[in-house]
């Protein structure tokens, strides 16, 4: 069979490389990938936005699944397209979707269904804004209602943060029309971890563990970032906490949709946050997180494409989904600036140094090529993923790898894991 990915970053490298293990799989496109996808697939040039041209191309080649790394294309309704076409599609439509894209909705869902989140108000006035701000006090989280780029939520412990995050997003409405609404929200004290699982719409099974450093620096601090690493498994999702999850969280959220006349195929990702063994969602997603994506894709054994297959033909419930018993460290190496603006043209050192390496992968992000050499392309660069016995022997082989790759300007985190490993 033939796949197409679409999406060009450190988990898409992860969902090709896991279909290129699949026995039903002989040929991955990837649209529009990087220097490192393009070593196991064909990386295609159309633009990802661009629907009608996909699924011409998907129709050409025969290609027998497509899966949707981003969010871009499922909120611009790409599974619609292609379901409209008959074609295979791992995703959730537009409609699913706004569970993630309109953070408006997410909670006047999750309020309706009754999920556990925080307290909110949603504005439009500044000025109501403002006014609710300082009758709830500090600190308090203020985030725009549409797709941000991840930078669209203002965690505001002073009262000078309130009035930047207002000003920005509703007065120079930095993010255009993501922020036409405003959600003010109670801020969750608890420890924060990434919750995902697999759904065809009735039936949903929960993935390993993990947990993502969104700080851009060691200990959690300097702004928030795409995420600079993560691991798998998470010991603070205990099984207990994991049938908290399913039950309080994931069946409603999916139940909910049904009942709304939404059917929600593919990921479904919850942020949340743990008080006192209470989860609580920041936000859904509606996709694999990256860089989780890369440790939990790493302990995956079944094969991917019949969890696929599965999903779009909705008999998920006749597949058992297995994993490894291993850890799986993933270190995020980013480029000088990241998150802010950023240096990019680098070439990349030591890649041929890894290869070699035993349970080393080294996912590519923002790469591409130059010649015969890959150089830096966007703010994420790599994810140097490893797997061990345990985390701390995962956490050893990676920063390991870690040390023999180098491009000028090269930052990461030196405590990725370490909050497993605190807690052991
Ligand atoms: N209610 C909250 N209380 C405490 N921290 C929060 C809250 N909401 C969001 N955050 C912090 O802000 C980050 C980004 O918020 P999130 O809702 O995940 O939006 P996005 O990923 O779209 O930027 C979270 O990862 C979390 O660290
Ligand atoms: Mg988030």
């Amino acid at each position: 069979m033939k796949a197409l990915v679409i999406g060009g970053g450190g988990r898409e490298h992860a969902i090709v490389w896991k279909l290129m293990q699949s026995r039903h799989v002989d040929k991955v496109y990837c649209m529009p990938g990087n220097a490192g996808i393009a070593e196991i697939a064909e990386c295609i040039d159309v633009h990802s936005l661009d629907f009608n041209k996909l699924v011409d191309f998907v129709r050409y080649e025969w290609v027998d699944l497509t899966i949707v790394g981003p969010e871009g294309p499922l909120s611009g309704g790409i599974v619609d397209a292609f379901e409209r076409e008959g074609r295979r599609i791992v995703g959730s439509t537009k409609m699913a979707t706004q569970l993630e894209s309109s953070k408006v909705f997410a909670k006047e869902f999750m309020k309706r269904y009754r999920i556990p989140t925080a307290e909110y108000k949603v504005f439009t006035s500044y000025i109501h804004a403002e006014e609710y701000v300082r009758m709830k006090g500090l600190p308090i989280v203020i985030k725009a209602d549409g797709l941000a780029a991840g930078k669209g939520v203002f965690v505001a412990s002073r009262a000078e943060e309130v009035v930047d995050a207002l000003r920005l997003v509703m007065k120079e409405r930095i993010f255009g029309d993501a922020g036409n609404r405003v959600i003010v929200e109670q801020y969750l004290e608890g420890e924060e971890v990434s919750f995902m699982a697999f759904t065809d719409g009735s039936t949903i099974i929960p993935m390993v563990s993990s947990q993502d450093y969104k700080r851009v620096f060691d200990n959690d601090e300097g702004p928030n970032t795409g995420g600079m690493g993560a691991y798998s498994p998470a010991p603070v999702i205990t099984r207990e906490l994991e049938s908290i999850i399913m039950e309080r969280i994931m069946r409603p959220a999916i139940s909910g949709l049904k009942a709304m006349g939404i059917k929600y195929k593919g990921v479904l990702y919850a942020g949340l946050i743990i008080d006192n063994g209470n989860p609580y969602v920041l936000e859904f997603n509606c996709r694999f997180g990256d860089p989780e994506a890369q440790s939990i894709l790493s302990r995956l054994n079944t094969d991917i494409m019949d969890i696929s297959m599965a999903i779009t033909d909705e008999r998920l419930s006749d597949i058992n989904i297995e994993w490894s018993d291993e850890a799986a460290v993933c270190v995020v190496l980013a480029s000088e600036g990241y998150p802010g603006k950023y240096k990019r043209g680098k070439v990349i050192h030591g890649l041929n140094d890894v290869r070699d390496m035993d349970d080393v992968v080294v996912f590519h992000a923002g790469t591409a090529f130059n010649d015969n050499e890959i150089i830096t392309k966007g703010g994420r660069v790599l994810g140097v993923t490893a797997t061990g016995k345990d985390i701390n022997g995962a956490k050893e082989r990676s920063y390991e790898a870690v040390k023999r790759i180098h491009f000028e300007g090269m930052h990461y985190r030196k405590d990725i894991a370490n909050k497993a490993l605190n807690r052991q």
